[in-house]
Parts: C-alpha cells; structure tokens; sequence
C-alpha cells in the first residue's frame, strides 16, 4: 500500500497536463498586424542582443557587452510606438518595463564594474522574465 500514493500522484500529474492538451493557457492580446510586427521585431532584438551579450561576455569585452545592452534599455520603451503602448495590457507593459530596466542595469553596470559574472547572473534574471511573459501572453492579429 505504501507505494500507492507516490503512484496515484505521478498519475494525476501525468493526466493533468493531457487533460489541458489542444488548450493555450497563455491570455491573447489583440493586435493590428503592424503593431504585432513592431512587438516581434523588438523581441528579435531582444535575441540578438543576448546573443551579443553573451559572446562579448565570455570575451570580457565588457564595453562591447554595454553596447548591446544600452539599446534594448529604457532607451527601447521610448522607441515603442504610442499605437503599440495603447493596445498592450498593463501586466504585459509592466514585465516589459522590467526586462528593459534589466538591460539598462547590464550596460551601466557592465562599464562600471567590468565584471563578467555579475553581468551573466544580471542576463539569468532577464531571460527569466522573457520566460514569464511568454508563458502569460500570446498575439492575436485583429484582422
Ligand atoms: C512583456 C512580455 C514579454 C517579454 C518581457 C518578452 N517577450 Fe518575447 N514575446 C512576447 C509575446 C507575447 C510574443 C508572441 C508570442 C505568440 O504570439 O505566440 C513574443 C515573441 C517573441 C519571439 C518571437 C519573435 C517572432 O518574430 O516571432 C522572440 C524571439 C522573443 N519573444 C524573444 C524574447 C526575449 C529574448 C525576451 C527577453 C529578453 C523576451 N522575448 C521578452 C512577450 C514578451
């Protein structure tokens, strides 16, 4: 009997996520297809950066790693067009914020610091937050 709980449980776990198949927890923004391209076009920036990051990191070129940051900072929200601001939800506006103060504190402390850890635990954090609003929203074209 006493293996029984442990089996039900991986049971249930297993039969949970089958139950939810074919169903997208993730909540739909609608979006005129520009504003869609303005979003996913920030979002590849957001990859090449890290890829940039990433490899200016493990050079300790740390001018370079600010470089790439400093873009994809605050500098980023005020690009985003005002089209783009009105049709995003709050919550989305407010993880965006973060992930783009997160890269702002890169660059700055990239040049400050010059360290290479500190940068890639600063980077680990980022990334956490592209997965949580990618877990939380998807893009729908209103057309
Ligand atoms: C505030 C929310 C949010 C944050 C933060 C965020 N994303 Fe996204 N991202 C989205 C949404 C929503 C989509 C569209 C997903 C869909 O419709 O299936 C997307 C799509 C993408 C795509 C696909 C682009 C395309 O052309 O189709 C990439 C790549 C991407 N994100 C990378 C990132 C990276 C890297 C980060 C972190 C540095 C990040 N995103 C942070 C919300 C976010």
């Amino acid at each position: 009997m006493r293996g029984m709980i442990p089996v039900a449980a991986l049971a249930t776990a297993l039969l949970v996520p089958v139950a939810q198949a074919g169903e997208d927890p993730r909540q739909p923004i609608e979006l005129e297809a520009p504003q869609r391209a303005a979003v996913l076009g920030e979002m590849r920036q957001f990859v090449e950066a890290i890829d940039t990051i990433l490899d200016a990191t493990l050079a300790e070129d740390m001018e370079r790693v600010a470089r790439a940051a400093k873009p994809m900072g605050m500098a980023a929200v005020r690009r985003t067009p005002e089209p783009v601001r009105q049709a995003l939800p709050g919550g989305f506006m407010q993880m965006g914020r973060g992930t783009h103060q997160a890269f702002e504190a890169i660059a700055r402390d990239a040049e400050a610091l010059g360290d290479p850890r500190h940068t890639l635990e600063q980077l680990s954090r980022a990334t956490s937050s592209c997965v949580a609003c990618h877990r939380s929203y998807r893009i729908v074209t209103a057309d």
